[in-house]
This record gives C-alpha cells, sequence and structure tokens, in this order.
C-alpha cells in the first residue's frame, strides 16, 4: 500500500503535495518524493527516509510550480532506496509518475522495453509506466493518448497520476486502487484517500476502475476505458480532519479489520497462477533442498499464525513445529542445516524472534522471514524473506496481518509439501486455493453481516471469556482469546476443546461464555466438548457455517460463509476480531493503544 497525491494549485502546488503526504503516511513510509512543474520543466525530488526528511530536504532547497504529484511508499518491489522512491521518470525525463499497486505484468514489460533500448534506474515495477508513456510519446501520440494507451497495457490494481514536461496538466488513472478527486473552487487534488486534501475541501469525486481523469487549469475531465466523457456525482464528506486518517472508522482496529478484503486481495495477488501452481516470486525454492524438519518461530499472534501453518504442514507429512519464540533456546532440541527456521514476524522487528532467528542462524540452520515490512531486520538478517503484503497497520491488536499471515502460510505451506520428497499433497489441493483465492470476497460477507456488534450488547458482564477450538481451529481459539484480553483488559483464555475437561472446565459457571470454533475438520469431537460447558451453565456462541451441526448447540450463533474446512477458522477468525472490537469500544477501551502494550515489541 502506498500513498498518491496530485494538485493542481492556483500559485504553488508544493504545500499542498506536503501537506497530503502528511495525512497519507499512514499507507506507507519509507520513501517519498514529489514532481513539480509551471507547464515547462518538470522538478523532480525523492528520497529514502520519512515524510520529515522529505520536507527538510526541500526546505532547504524549495522547489515550486504550481501542478505537482507525490508519493508516500511502502515497499513491495524492490528496499526502500533513494532509486527506487517515486516520482519515476522514464530515460528522457519527459514523464514523471507515482503509482500504487502492482504491475503484475511488469516483468515482461520491462524486458520488452529494455529491448527497444530503455535503461531501467530502479528495481520497482512503477518504472516501466513512464518507459511506457515515453515510448508512446516517441512514436507520435499526444499526451492524453499515450497515458490512456499505457495505464491500458498494465495489468494488475493499479491507481497513477502523471505530470509532462511543457503540460500545464495532470493525467490519472484508476483501475483496481483507491483514487479520488477533491475540488476547491479552482484548484484540484486526486488521492489515494480524502483525508490527504480534506483540510482544503469536503467536495469529492470517488472515481470508478477504469476511469481516467485529466485535470486543467480551468476543468476536469473523466473519460471510460474507451475514451467517451463521462460524469461522476459530487459528494460532500463531512468528518473531521483530525480524525481523516480513520476514514469513517471510529478506531484504526475498525478501519484495518474492514480492510481485509482489500489487503487479502494484495496478500493472495499472483500467488495462485493459472495452472494452479503457487508462487513465491521473491522467493528462491533452493532454500527448502534437503530440508528434513521446520521449526517456526514468533510473538503472539504471529505464533498462532505460525500454529496454523506447522498444523497445515504436520498434515502434509512434515516434521513442523510452532515455538514461542521467547522459549525457542531452551526448547528447540537439536537443529541443523536439515532445519528450516521460520521466523514470523509482522514488524520484522520483535526482539524475541530476531533472537531465535539468530540462534538458528548461528546453529547452521537456513533461514525464512515472513513478514510485513521490507528491509525490516528479520528481512534483512534472514537468508529468505516472504512478504504478506497487508499493509501498514496502525493498531497494535493485529487484524489485517493476521488474516494476511496466515493465509501466506497456508500457501507456503502447500509450496514446501510441494519441494519436499517426503511430503504428500493434499488431494483437495485444487479446492483449497479455490478457497484460498476467494477469501477476500467471503472475509467481506463476513464484515457485511454484522452480526457480532449487536451481540456484544449481551457480553459486557460475565467474569471471564473462554475460547475453543481443535486442529487448524486452535490457534484462531488462541487468537480469539488474546485480541480480547489485549483490548477489553477482560480475563479470556483459549483452550485445545479436547482439553476442557483435564482442568480447565473447573473455571466454567454461567458466567464464563465459552466461543465454540465449529470449523475445520472435526467439528463433532468440539460439539461434544462445548455440551459439556454448556451442562456447567456456561452460554455457548458457536462460530461456524449456517449448515454446521454446532449451531443447533449454540445459545448464540455467529455464521460465516460455507468455504473449505482449512478456511473456515480464518472467516471465524474475522467475527472473533469484530467481537472483540465491539466489547471493548461499548467497555470504553483504549482500542488502538490498549494499556500496558506497544506496536512493536524491540526489547526481549
Ligand atoms: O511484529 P510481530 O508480529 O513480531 O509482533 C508480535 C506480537 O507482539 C504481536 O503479534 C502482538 O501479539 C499483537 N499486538 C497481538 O494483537
Amino acid at each position: 500500500m502506498c500513498g498518491i497525491i496530485a494538485h493542481l494549485a492556483t500559485d504553488d502546488a508544493v504545500n499542498g503535495l506536503i501537506e497530503g503526504l502528511d495525512r497519507l503516511e499512514y499507507r506507507g513510509y519509507d520513501s517519498a518524493g514529489i514532481a513539480v512543474s509551471d507547464g515547462s520543466d518538470l522538478s523532480v525530488y525523492k528520497r529514502a527516509g520519512e515524510i520529515s526528511d522529505l520536507k527538510s530536504d526541500l526546505s532547504a532547497a524549495p522547489l515550486t510550480g504550481k501542478i505537482g504529484i507525490g508519493h508516500t511508499r511502502w515497499s513491495t518491489h524492490g528496499p526502500p532506496t533513494d532509486e527506487n522512491a517515486h516520482p519515476h521518470t522514464g530515460d528522457r525525463e519527459r514523464v514523471a509518475v507515482v503509482h500504487n499497486g502492482v504491475v503484475e505484468n511488469h516483468r515482461r514489460l520491462r524486458k520488452q522495453l529494455r529491448a527497444d533500448g530503455h535503461e531501467f534506474t530502479s528495481e520497482t515495477d512503477t518504472e516501466v509506466i513512464p518507459h511506457l508513456i515515453e515510448e508512446y510519446l516517441e512514436a507520435g501520440d499526444s499526451p492524453e493518448m499515450a497515458f490512456r494507451r499505457t495505464v491500458d497495457d498494465l495489468e494488475g490494481g493499479n491507481a497513477v497520476a502523471a505530470v509532462f514536461e511543457d503540460e500545464a496538466r495532470i493525467f490519472a488513472s484508476r483501475d483496481g486502487s483507491p483514487l479520488v478527486v477533491g475540488i476547491d473552487d479552482d484548484e484540484y487534488y486526486l488521492a489515494s484517500d480524502v483525508p490527504a486534501f480534506l483540510e482544503h475541501t469536503s467536495d469529492v469525486i470517488y472515481l470508478e476502475d477504469g476511469d481516467v481523469v485529466i485535470v486543467e487549469p480551468d476543468q476536469l475531465r473523466i473519460l471510460d476505458p474507451d475514451g467517451s466523457s463521462v460524469k461522476r456525482s459530487h459528494e460532500t464528506v463531512d468528518w473531521d480532519p483530525e480524525e481523516a486518517g480513520k476514514g469513517a472508522f471510529n478506531h484504526y482496529m475498525l478501519k484495518e479489520i474492514n480492510e481485509q478484503p482489500t489487503s487479502l486481495t494484495n496478500t493472495v495477488r499472483g500467488r495462485i497462477d493459472a495452472e494452479q501452481e503457487i508462487v513465491f516470486e521473491e522467493l528462491d525454492t533452493g532454500i527448502f533442498d534437503g530440508i528434513e524438519e521446520v521449526h517456526f518461530v514468533g510473538c503472539g499472534t504471529s505464533h498462532h499464525a505460525s500454529l496454523y501453518s506447522a498444523r497445515l504442514m504436520s498434515r502434509a507429512g512434515i516434521c513442523a513445529r510452532a515455538f514461542r519464540a521467547s522459549e525457542y533456546v531452551e526448547t528447540s532440541g537439536p537443529i541443523s542445516e536439515k532445519t528450516l527456521v521460520i521466523a514470523v514476524t509482522q514488524s520484522g522487528e520483535t526482539a524475541d524472534t530476531l533472537a531465535a532467528l539468530r540462534e538458528a542462524t548461528n546453529r547452521g540452520a537456513p533461514t525464512l522471514a515472513v513478514t510485513n515490512v521490507m528491509e525490516s531486520t528479520a528481512a534483512r538478517e534472514a537468508d529468505e524473506t516472504v512478504f504478506i503484503r497487508a499493509g501498514p497497520e496502525i493498531g497494535v491488536a493485529a487484524t489485517k496481518t493476521f488474516t494476511s499471515q496466515a493465509v501466506t502460510l497456508a500457501l507456503l505451506s502447500q509450496k514446501i509439501a510441494g519441494e519436499l520428497p517426503q511430503a504428500t499433497l493434499r488431494e483437495d489441493l485444487p479446492e483449497l486455493l479455490e478457497a484460498l483465492a476467494r477469501i477476500p470476497e467471503d472475509v467481506q460477507q463476513v464484515i457485511d453481516q454484522n452480526q457480532a456488534a449487536e451481540l456484544a450488547r449481551d457480553l459486557l458482564t460475565y467474569d471471564a471469556y473462554f475460547f475453543i477450538g481443535r486442529g487448524s481451529s486452535l490457534p484462531v481459539a488462541l487468537e480469539g482469546a488474546l485480541k480480547f484480553k489485549e483490548i477489553t483488559y477482560e480475563h479470556a483464555e483459549g483452550f485445545a476443546s479436547g482439553q476442557l475437561k483435564h482442568g480447565p472446565l473447573a473455571l466454567v459457571t454461567p458466567n464464563t461464555p465459552v466461543f465454540s470454533l465449529f470449523t475445520g475438520e472435526e467439528i463433532e469431537k468440539t460439539i461434544t466438548n462445548a455440551k459439556e460447558a454448556q451442562t456447567r451453565g456456561a452460554d455457548i456462541i458457536g462460530i461456524g457455517s449456517a449448515d454446521s451441526p454446532g449451531q443447533s448447540v449454540s445459545d448464540a450463533y455467529l455464521e460465516i460463509p460455507a468455504t473449505h474446512p482449512v478456511c473456515e477458522s480464518l472467516l471465524a477468525n474475522v467475527q472473533l476480531q469484530l467481537i472483540s472490537y465491539h466489547t471493548a469500544d461499548l467497555l470504553g477501551r483504549s482500542i488502538d493503544k490498549p494499556r500496558n502494550l506497544a506496536k512493536s515489541v524491540t526489547v526481549g
């Protein structure tokens, strides 16, 4: 996820661009840049680092221009360096471009452009865009036609904004990545999100996929994919600019829960090809040669995602174990060059996880980091890295990063199973891959049902809250309990459902509801365990599909769409995220910054 801003001003565009980048910083913050023009020469300044670094450089060496574009980056293709920062230009520097999304066919386009003599200066997928535009300009196209033909050539979900040499216009397009127009009398803005310009105007036009926008000093034109002018309606946004980073949501956590259909689309994009092969293009699969066992290391939510993946690997006949990273040194047992150690960490900076990763390296194990942050310490120190592509997460409670971790790790587990001779591929792999590809829509359905908000009202007066599950649903029961305690400050515990009668049942009373995951492959056993709790007076809050037999034993039921058993608990997890959120909200807790906790735990 990156942030785009473009501004056509009556005097100077630079302040509007910089303010917009500040407001979009939540979308990415590892490099930034702007390009401005007065309708003649283009000036570009960009650098790795935070927007504050860009600002201080620009105050020492100001740029001016009435039209401009800006970008704040969250690296996906190429690390955060000055060269990889946006805006990007072509060889002839006739156009500058900012981009949000992934150009899925960038390799093919780059190869073709190289063959035509273009030289590339960055590792980004974006850089093909200005080169393509220049190619069309050289062939005699007008800037408008060159821009339209270029965006038509791009595959994937993309939003693009461009300024040209000798042109007092901004060209932009939206296709699968957000872009919204702001109109402030004679001035115009284009941005990935409304907060970028809300200080100046609340008059907005939400573009549709396939739209191309051309902004000129006295008019704004919107073209459909055929080049015909189209009208899009104006809307008035009534958000408080101070709160607008959260959009229409009261908390970042709720915003991030609602972002999951988008973050999961990014997570799965390009990972399953047309032949149903699993693709991790950033990964050298040579790392799997000779591997006899897999160790996962991670903390908190990342540990739960690891447990989920380890179960999938065990099922494929791979010896796989998930360790709490803080316990790894004491509990790992022998490690060798035949042990693949996978460090799962959203931030890539968790001290305990890094310590476990270093222990593995010191003991000769090949290492793989699964992280959300390119250039994080884990990504730099591990032999190989896989990115979960969830985009920045601001709420301390991990939500969209958990689902992206779990989906990435589900795919990785099947990829590894395909590489190791001792493993067997699932017979239902095609169905599983189909369900993983469909998960963004299924999650959207859970969010749209909006059942959790109402149920949360009945949950405020209990003594404690228990969460039970079995098999691939146990990690989600543990995750549900962690989320609940983290933001409600109420006592919550997750248990393997089959373990209730070995101790935890002593805690069960009419004042302890039991969230029961009727998901996965052994639902009947969990039903039996839930009934044991119900007999002791506990209310059973079941989570499962409409036709799950768990529904009939439940006192309340949260429904999920029918899907592959392996994916069911991931959908149930979204219901549990919403339950935790709404309960914490009704209790008036500090949801985005729970007491005593930090987003990134960099001390061991
Ligand atoms: O950045 P990491 O994934 O390494 O963080 C690990 C834990 O600190 C983190 O998952 C924590 O448990 C979450 N705040 C839970 O919501």
